[in-house]
């Protein structure tokens, strides 16, 4: 079986998808099912036929679902020694205050720092890990940026950057309702000093 979803071309409308896969996805790995998302290696066409996509909507990824076999098989655990699928960035790799040169001291992060971690364990396409938030000093003022790659060899990846936004940006946002912080999403034009590869996203305003 498969979860398939269809969405209408326009702004935001990848991070809006990955968003919301990730939710069912997170909903079906509390009922003890299997998910895995693919954006890349599955048929698209014929999906999207399977579920009469519309001319103005497309089908970014899809996940099977099903129960998972006790052992992993060989063809899969190859694929994720290549990604290597089990490992995630180190916090000060991808969390930052005020300046993308200065790591974010975890222990001024408070109830945030299980948020934070769990952007950290994220899935994303090839285990890129996109996402860099930056805080702002002395505020719960998250903003949240992706970081595309110049490498040629990785940038079939970069088409997916969006999607895994939305997955990091769900992760926060149902991990926030679960402990009871409360905040806004915001879309600004943050005044900081931004490397070239990077782009700004979107603002978690925290009350
Ligand atoms: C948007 C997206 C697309 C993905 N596409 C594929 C895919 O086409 N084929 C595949 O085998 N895995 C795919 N993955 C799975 C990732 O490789 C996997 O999530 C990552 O390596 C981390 O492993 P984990 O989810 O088991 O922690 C995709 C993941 C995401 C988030």
């Amino acid at each position: 079986e498969f979860i398939v979803g269809a969405i209408e071309k326009s702004d935001y409308y990848k991070e809006n998808y990955g968003y919301i896969l990730e939710a069912i996805i997170l909903a079906a790995t509390d009922l003890n099912l299997g998910t895995c998302w693919l954006g890349g290696t599955f048929n698209r066409s014929l999906f999207s036929t399977k579920i009469n996509c519309q001319k103005n909507e497309i089908v970014p990824a899809i996940t099977p679902i099903g129960y998972t076999p006790e052992t992993r098989r060989t063809k899969e655990k190859a694929i994720r020694v290549f990604v290597k699928a089990d490992s995630r960035f180190p916090w000060s790799k991808i969390f930052f205050e005020n300046t993308f040169s200065t790591a974010l001291p975890r222990e001024t992060t408070g109830r945030y720092e299980t948020l934070l971690e769990m952007v950290q364990l994220a899935p994303s396409a090839g285990n890129k890990q996109p996402w860099r938030v930056l805080k702002e000093k002395d505020y719960n003022n998250y903003h949240f940026y992706v970081k595309f790659s110049q490498n040629s060899k990785l940038n079939a990846y970069n088409a997916f950057i969006n999607i895994d936004i939305g997955i990091a940006i769900c992760h926060f946002d149902l991990t926030a309702k679960e402990v009871g912080i409360e905040g806004t999403w915001k879309i600004l034009s943050p005044d900081i000093d931004t490397p070239e590869e990077l782009k700004y996203i979107t603002s978690w305003i925290g009350q």
